[in-house]
């Protein structure tokens, strides 16, 4: 069994959706698993030149792949059965593919309306704080207790026994993680290669690949100040169509941070980086990172990524660096 993983490095809306879809088209995966989160995520990607959004569902199912929902994962049924008619409806093979771990956790109504109404950090009012808070008060609801999703479910210690690959499609992104820096401005789960490893419950011996997703410049979405001020960063928004794919606001831009990135590379143990939307800052012709608190501007193209290049290589020169254009693939 060989396991890749591709994961987030900076705050979710990385590409993370873009850079799997190229895997499965690349390479053939057995089973492609989500670890964490739930209806927070929203993966945009085009499909036989269509555009597809997903929250729940893995990316596989656009391949005829089989695809897990893991037990580290979050489900609103609702929503999830929202989101199959609507593939489904669209030529997508959701239903002969989907599988959810039986130890998946239940988003209800209730959560839903106690997160929205007690929003501090900014989440995406989708249930994710109160339902994993049942989970670990050891009063939640699990998949295997939810009779609408019986056809689903899936023992997950299955995965053991797969003699192939494995693809684990990651959820959000390093600086959102609950173990952070940025704590309380976080989500509840982990977004990170080693928490996906866990709760799929998959060795660490397995792992062929770690695929980090980042983006040429940073965008959050959340209750903390994040934008610096100035046009440019109002620019930056605008041409990258910074609009969060589950709650539609506004994301706040900002230059790319070196030392989150650096610090998620380390952390994941990333063994190739790709860094998206490089077409953005080309097409407004600024060329800048932030590290250590300050702003390096950088000539042209060429300088700022030999610039993140160089970074990158002093954590490991065997990190290969690839920088892509959206929507384009890698
Ligand atoms: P929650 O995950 O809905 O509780 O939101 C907590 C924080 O994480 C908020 O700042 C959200 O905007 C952010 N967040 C959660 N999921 C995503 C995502 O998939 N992309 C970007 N931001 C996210
Ligand atoms: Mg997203």
């Amino acid at each position: 069994m060989k396991v890749d993983i591709a994961v987030g490095l900076a705050w979710g809306d990385e590409g993370k959706g873009k850079c799997v879809y190229s895997l499965l088209r690349k390479n053939s995966y057995d089973i492609i698993c989500k670890a964490s989160g739930g209806p927070n995520a929203g993966h945009s990607f085009y499909h036989n030149g269509e555009k597809f959004a997903t929250h729940h569902i893995p990316a596989g199912v656009f391949f005829n792949k089989k695809s897990l929902i893991g037990s580290g994962c979050l489900v609103y049924p609702l929503k999830l059965f929202e989101e199959i008619e609507n593939l489904e409806s669209r030529g997508i093979k959701v239903k002969d593919n989907l599988l959810i771990s039986k130890n998946a956790h239940i988003i209800t109504d209730a959560h839903i309306k106690e997160d929205r109404e007690n929003n501090k950090v900014g989440s995406t009012g989708t249930g994710i704080m109160p339902a994993y808070r049942d989970k670990y008060a050891r009063c939640g609801i699990r998949a295997q207790e939810a009779d609408e999703l019986k056809p689903f479910l899936y023992d997950q210690r299955e995965l053991h026994y797969i003699d192939g690959s494995i693809l684990i499609e990651g959820s959000q992104g390093y600086g959102l993680c609950p173990d952070g820096n940025n704590y309380p401005f976080v989500t509840s789960s982990p977004p990170t290669s080693t928490y996906a490893l866990h709760s799929l419950g998959l060795p660490p011996r397995k792992v062929n690949n770690i695929y980090g997703i980042s983006k040429i410049y940073d965008s959050y979405v959340g209750s903390k100040k994040f934008q610096p001020d100035g046009e440019i960063f109002k620019k930056i928004a605008e041409v990258g169509k910074e609009i969060g794919t589950t709650t539609g606001r506004r994301r706040q831009v900002n230059f790319l941070n070196i030392n989150l990135l650096i610090e998620a590379i380390r952390a994941n143990g990333v063994d190739a980086l790709i860094v998206n939307k490089v077409d953005v800052l080309r097409q407004l012709e600024v060329w800048a990172v932030q590290i250590n608190g300050t702003v390096v501007n950088f000539e042209n193209e060429e300088e700022m990524k030999n610039y993140i290049e160089f970074n990158v290589y002093s954590v490991s020169p065997y990190i290969d660096t690839i920088f892509s254009d959206n929507p384009y693939e890698i």
